[in-house]
Parts: structure tokens; sequence; C-alpha cells
């Protein structure tokens, strides 16, 4: 297995260049689902992901074209083309759906679609149980008739779904889009409400505009889907990854320098430069990206709470958590979102931080300078905090299970390299 050796000390300057968001992408790839015609998705990031995500849809019966590799600009990044002209099976099989929880988003297409979907239930992971009952109340509002065995959901609607008010009773983003995607095909309009608003269920939604949907209220809780009897193909350009862009602002707030961030959008990550701001780093955007600095001086504490979009995101909480562990003074971090997402901090503990969980509170006393240590990924964020810490620690730290990492941190190494880092993957 991989690991990733950093030695700390540099400061981050130049230029990285933003990738398209994951969590974006894999939706959109299964919205191909929905039509038999072709679905053209440019700057798709190159990730385990992806790449576990065109396997599951390959045996619904999707056609996946990688083309236009690296296309012309540098920055259009890869294309996709998908086309299901017939799904083949309606089965996504545990052994697919365990690896990737987002592969449970091809239970509404598949019904929408098909009349019948059988995917295998999650499970757990690591942050946390993760079910998907509002997935399945959501469904069955839309009259899919459900029936749970052998760690299968069994959903049927022979008669095709018919629109309804769904009112999740707290927001979820994979139910937003599971709903969002089975109703664009339902008979009759639904209505979603306290839906949730992250900018990749407005990139969802937007798609399926382009492929004839009749989607409202994108970017609000509350949207409107008039179904239509059939999408036809689009072509889509994934939104810019949020989350890699707060995640390289820590960087270079950790490190301190001066990095222009390409593609980066200043707008989808308002919560999170506000609590840097105060925290000591400097922003402005520029006309291709966002420019952020900070100066030698120690980060300022804060106190954050994680919510759901246009809140402070949990997949930036342990990145931050590593940047506060150097601050001058004490933090609190309250994680609302999911139960146990505090793995990372025995690791970051391990380089010397100090911080105390109790409950879904962390308390993070800054200490001067974090120490190098060999360290271990326990989900995709908690890795990319380690690596954050790693970059401000003093001497070498490694960080082993980088599986995790190359789920969603497209070429990590490279582009921290490039603006200065030392940083080196090491191939086992
Ligand atoms: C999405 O997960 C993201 N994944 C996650 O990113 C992200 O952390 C999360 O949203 C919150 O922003 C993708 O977009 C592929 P939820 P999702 O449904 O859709 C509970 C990353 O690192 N819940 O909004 O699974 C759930 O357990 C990942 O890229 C239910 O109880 O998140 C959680 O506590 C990790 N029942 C909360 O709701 C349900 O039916 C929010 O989950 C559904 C969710």
């Amino acid at each position: 297995m991989d690991r990733i050796r950093v030695r700390g000390g540099n400061r981050l300057t130049g230029t990285i260049e933003i990738s398209g968001a994951k969590n974006a992408a894999l939706p959109l790839m299964v919205a191909s689902l929905l039509t038999d015609e072709a679905l053209e998705l440019t700057h798709v990031p190159r990730l385990a992901d992806i790449a576990s995500l065109t396997g599951i849809l390959r045996q619904h019966g999707t056609d996946v074209v990688p083309n236009g590799e690296n296309a012309d600009t540098g920055n259009d990044g890869r294309h996709l083309t998908l086309q299901t002209k017939e799904i083949t099976s309606t089965v996504a099989p545990y052994d697919l759906v365990r690896k990737m929880r987002a592969s449970f988003l091809v239970t509404g297409p598949l019904l929408a679609r098909m009349g019948e979907a059988n995917v295998s239930l999650p499970g757990g992971c690591a942050i946390g149980s993760r079910p998907v009952d509002l997935h399945l109340k959501g469904l069955e509002a839309l009259g899919a008739e459900i029936r749970l065995e052998g760690g299968y959901v069994h959903a049927a609607a022979p008669r095709g779904l018919k629109g309804a008010r769904v009112s999740f009773p707290f927001v979820s983003v994979g139910a937003t889009e599971n709903l969002l995607m089975a109703a664009s095909l339902a008979d009759g309009t639904s209505v979603l409400e306290n839906a949730a608003r992250e900018p990749e269920i407005t990139d969802l939604g937007e798609c399926l505009q382009k492929m004839g949907a009749k989607v409202g209220g994108l970017g609000t809780s509350t949207i409107t889907v008039e179904g239509v009897p059939r999408l036809g193909g689009a072509r889509h350009q994934v939104v810019a990854d949020r989350i890699e862009t707060g995640t390289f602002v820590m960087a270079v707030a950790i490190t301190g320098g001066e990095v222009e961030l390409i593609g980066g959008r200043a707008d989808l990550i308002g919560a999170v430069l506000s609590v840097l701001k105060a925290s000591g780093v400097e922003y402005e955007e520029t006309a291709r990206g966002l420019r952020v600095a900070r100066n030698g001086a120690r980060p300022l504490p804060v106190d954050v709470e994680t919510e759901p979009y246009p809140g402070f995101p949990t997949d930036l909480q342990a990145q931050l958590m590593a940047l506060l562990a150097t601050a001058d003074g004490t933090s609190h971090i309250k994680e609302s979102i999911f139960e146990n997402r505090f793995m990372h901090v025995p690791e970051l503990s391990r380089m010397g931080a100090n911080i105390h969980v109790d409950g879904q509170v962390a308390t993070v006393r800054g200490v001067g300078r974090l120490k190098g240590a060999p360290v271990m990924a326990t989900d995709l964020r908690a890795s990319v905090s380690l690596i954050l810490a790693g970059l401000a620690a003093e001497g070498e730290t490694t960080v082993s299970r980088v599986y995790h990492l190359d789920r969603g941190f497209e070429r990590i190494e490279e582009k921290l390299g490039g603006a200065g880092a030392e940083i080196e993957r090491l191939k086992e």
C-alpha cells in the first residue's frame, strides 16, 4: 500500500489547479441511467471513486467512454461520455456498493426508468452508521414499494413513480439527489421540502435541466420537480471542487505563503473563508480563481460548528482541526453532521497536537509547532488533514493507507509539490 511522505516547513507559493468536484461528478454520472442518450461530462476528476462508480454503472449497462483526456486548456479536466441505451441489470451488488456509499444513488434512477431496483444496503462506514432511511421514505412517498431482504433494498414501482410532496426531517445530500433524479421521470409534480442546498445538488439539477427535466428552486430548501416522460442527452461541466479548494486554502494557512487557486470559487466556500479570515488568512478573488495568503504569524483560534450548506462543511472539519492545532490559543469544533468523525484526533495527537474530544465537541489547544510522525489515514478527509499537519510539522511525516486519499484528491502530491511542498508518494 502506498504511503505519502511529507517534510514540513516549506511555505507554499505559486498556483494550484482546482479539479472538478468528486461529490458532484458521482451523482452526475448516475444521472446517465435516466436516459438512453449520451451524457457528456467534462472536468471530471481522476479519482478512485470515479473508477469505482464506472464499474457499477457498466454492470447496469452503461457504456462509459473516457475521451479528451487532459483536453486542451489543462483546466478542462477529463471528459467522460456515458450512455445507457438499455439497462441490463437492476441489481447493484454488495461487493460494489459497500466500497462507496454514493453508489446507492442508482436506486432512484433505476426505479424511475425500469420500475424496479435491487440495491445492496451500503452499511456503515468509518465516519458513522450512515443509514439510508430518508432515501427509502422519499421513494415510498413517490409510490415505490420497498422490501428489505438479505441486505438488499428491493424497490418496485411497476406502474411508475408518482409525483408527491416529500418533507425531509433533516437535511440529507444523498437523499435529496436520489429523490431529485427519481422525481424527474415521475408522473406529476414533486415538492422536496427541507432539501439540501449544496452546490453539488444545484450542479446535478442544472444538468438534469439540460437533459429536459423541469426542476425549480435549486439552491433553496424547497425544490420542485415536474416529472417528464423521458430525458435526453446533454453536455455538462462538473462544478469546481469546493472541498479541495478549502483544503488548499487551509494548506496555505498552515504553512504561510501565497497561492492562487486556479478555478477555485470563493462563492462556494463563503462560510469557510469567513472562518479563515477570522483566523488570519487573507484572500481575494482573481480573474482565474482565488488568491490566498498568510504571513508567518500563528493562526488565531476560532469556534466552528459543521452544518449543511451554506454552513461550514463537515468535509473540511478535519483540515480545519489540523490548522487550529497550530493556533495561538484554544478553539472549539462541533461536528453536527456525522456521529464519528473525529478519528483524525488520535493521529494528530501523535504529531503533538493537544486536542480533547467530549461527545460532538473537540477542544483544540494550539501548540507552537507540530512534530512529524508516522500516522495512519482513516477516511478521506482525515487523511488530507494529516498531510496538512505534516506540511507544518517539524521533520518527516509518513501517512499510510493513502488509498483513502486517492478516493477524493486528484494528484495531491503533484499539486502541493508544484507549490513548493516537499512531498512524495512512496510506492509499495
Ligand atoms: C454527502 O454524503 C457527501 N458524499 C459526503 O462527503 C458529505 O460529508 C455529506 O454529504 C455531508 O455534506 C457525497 O456527496 C458522495 P447526508 P451523504 O445524507 O449524502 C444522516 C466525502 O468525504 N442520514 O447529507 O451520505 C447521515 O448518517 C463524503 O466526500 C440519515 O440518517 O450525506 C448523516 O449523519 C463523506 N439517513 C447526515 O444524515 C439518511 O437516509 C447527513 O448525511 C441519510 C442520511
